[in-house]
């Protein structure tokens, strides 16, 4: 491998995270989160690209981007998890390991959450752990780069 480059990629609302419904995603923020991937990644040698949108397009514009100089993608696609063929195929095309990773256990949650689109074509899921979650991710990754 040649990129030691991760995409960390956060969907519509996650913006918000601190104050948005803090019973289900808890009260840390997602520079919180992004600060601690940025540290996990660091000891696998490895640096984060961080990007939040609202936008759908934007997300695949930056999934798109990743294939010329990233070497996996973290994402965590939020709303358009549920919703977006788009999302799952630019993931798809760009052929890159994937980690879907959501922060409540959405296979709990009401049942229009209980299907991603995105888990079709991601390597690994984690949903439930929280902001831990973000960091399995990156050690997954990190671990299937290594190896
Ligand atoms: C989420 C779960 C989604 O159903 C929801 O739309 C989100 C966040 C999570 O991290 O738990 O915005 O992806």
């Amino acid at each position: 491998m040649t990129e030691r480059r991760l995409l960390l990629l956060n969907g519509p609302n996650l913006n918000l995270l601190g104050t948005r419904q803090p019973e289900i995603y808890g009260a840390g923020t997602l520079a919180e989160i992004v600060d601690r991937v940025r540290a996990v990644a660091a000891e696998h040698g490895l640096e984060i690209r961080a990007v939040q949108s609202n936008h759908e397009g934007e997300l695949v514009d930056a999934i798109q981007a990743a294939r010329a100089d990233c070497a996996g993608i973290i994402i965590n696609p939020a709303a358009y998890s549920h919703t977006s063929v788009a999302i799952a195929d630019a993931l798809a095309a760009v052929e890159l390991p994937v980690a879907e990773v959501h922060l409540s256990n959405i296979a709990r949650r009401e049942a229009f959450r209980h299907h991603s689109y995105v888990s079709a074509v991601a390597d690994t899921v984690i949903s439930g752990a929280g902001p831990l979650g973000y960091e399995f991710a990156v050690r997954y990754l990190a671990e299937r780069l290594a190896g």
